[in-house]
């Protein structure tokens, strides 16, 4: 198999080509073409200068602008989008990137109203200040926000509410509207969700999370299917210098290959979790899109391939909420989420999100279920006896 061979990059693109599986697409994701002596696994090349004589050409000529390790690193992530792929010293670098690379002065930006507190703050704060309109609204709203808008940002299953937008019809809407589209892909994973598959402009994550998923890295992505777009970006990338370490992408590389298997684990945990919370009498509000009962439920099951590993719920107050955390045995009191170690944090404690002071982001990780839920009841017992 090749990089560039579309029936294992475009498994689910509707072509028609053969559709392999998730496990199959990840572990051989962005393998470089081999033959006999080739190394199976990449590794990485760690490079600053290249030779280069007489006018420059070819593909490596300086570390800032290109590097083998990317190349394999960004076939890959391209491939399970849908689309070209380019790599981001963090989620956020991959944000700023888009919303700093097609927004100028005058232009409108509608950005939902659930999506990570730290892309809103670059909305409500550098973008306005450099004469940006940003319209911060409501899913539920967006469509009545559209006029004049240049670009729209997304984001579903949300972060840390857990709600989900219908993006094919909001892209769809905004198209009309004659607005780009971009999608924080970084809670599905796109084994999760395909955004650019849905008629997004931009597919955006933080692959620090469960792209990734060993808590040992931080890293971003932008995925487009446009060249033009996406050499804006990749210049963005060069101009601004965000570029992603050698090491780090090695290591994102190695992790992707258990991603299906991970992402299974994850998902089975998080199903079992939600089920037991919801019937819990400590426990309101249990957030999980693939629980039959949750309200984005038709939603999830339509426009997303598989689900993920995230929950959220609300204790009764921020007292039981933390006597909550520190019970718990297994599981680590931690902010950020995705990863093989079970973690769980109370929301509120960082500002900036519209929720409950018992709201809880519950990650669930790769332990056995039976441990996991014994240790989440032996902490809710706990928490919900004072
Ligand atoms: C949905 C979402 N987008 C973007 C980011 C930013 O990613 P990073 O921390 O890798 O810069 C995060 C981080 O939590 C996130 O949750």
């Amino acid at each position: 198999m090749t990089p560039g061979d579309t029936s294992l990059s475009s498994a689910s693109d509707g072509t028609g080509d053969a559709v392999l599986g998730d496990g199959t697409r990840t572990i051989h994701a962005g393998m470089p073409e081999g033959g006999d002596g080739t190394p199976l696994a990449t590794s990485p090349v760690f490079a600053s200068t290249y030779q280069l004589t007489g006018e420059p050409s070819g593909p490596y000529q300086y570390g800032r602008l290109t590097n083998p390790t990317w190349t394999v690193w960004e076939t890959a992530l391209g491939g399970l989008e849908g689309g070209e792929a380019v790599a981001f010293s963090s989620g956020i670098a991959a944000v700023s990137a888009v919303l700093l690379s097609t927004l100028r002065r005058g232009d409108v930006l509608v950005m939902t109203a659930d999506c990570y507190y730290a892309s809103r703050r670059l909305a409500g704060g550098l973008l306005t200040d450099i004469g940006v309109e940003a319209r911060i609204v409501p899913d539920a709203d967006i469509a009545r926000h559209l006029d004049g808008a240049k670009l729209v940002w997304l984001e579903s299953p949300s972060n840390p509410k857990l709600d989900v937008c219908d993006i094919a019809g909001l892209c769809a809407r905004a198209h009309d509207a004659g607005a780009l589209v971009a999608v924080d892909n970084t809670t599905s994973t796109p084994l999760g969700q395909q955004p650019l598959l849905l008629g997004a402009d931009y597919s955006v994550a933080s692959d620090t999370k469960a792209l990734t998923g060993h808590s040992d890295l931080i890293l971003g992505h932008v995925a487009c299917r446009d060249a033009e777009k996406m050499a804006a970006i990749r210049t963005w990338r060069n101009s601004t210098g965000a570029i992603p370490g050698v090491f780090e992408v090695w290591l994102a590389h190695r992790s992707l290959m258990t991603l299906d298997l991970r992402l299974a684990r994850q998902a089975e945990n998080a199903l079992a979790l939600s089920e037991f919370l919801a019937r819990h009498a400590a426990v309101r509000e249990v957030r999980y899109p693939w629980l039959t009962t949750d309200a984005s439920y038709a939603l999830a099951r339509k426009q997303m391939r598989r689900p993920t590993g995230l929950v959220s719920f609300t204790l009764a107050n921020e007292a039981t909420a933390e006597k909550f955390l520190a019970t718990l045995k297994i599981v680590a009191v931690a902010t950020s989420f995705g990863g093989l170690h079970s973690t769980a944090e109370r929301r509120a404690r960082w500002g900036g999100d519209d929720v409950a002071p018992g709201f809880v982001r519950f990650s669930c990780g790769g332990e056995d279920t039976t441990d996991l839920i014994a240790d989440v009841a032996q902490a809710l017992d706990a928490a919900s006896a004072d």
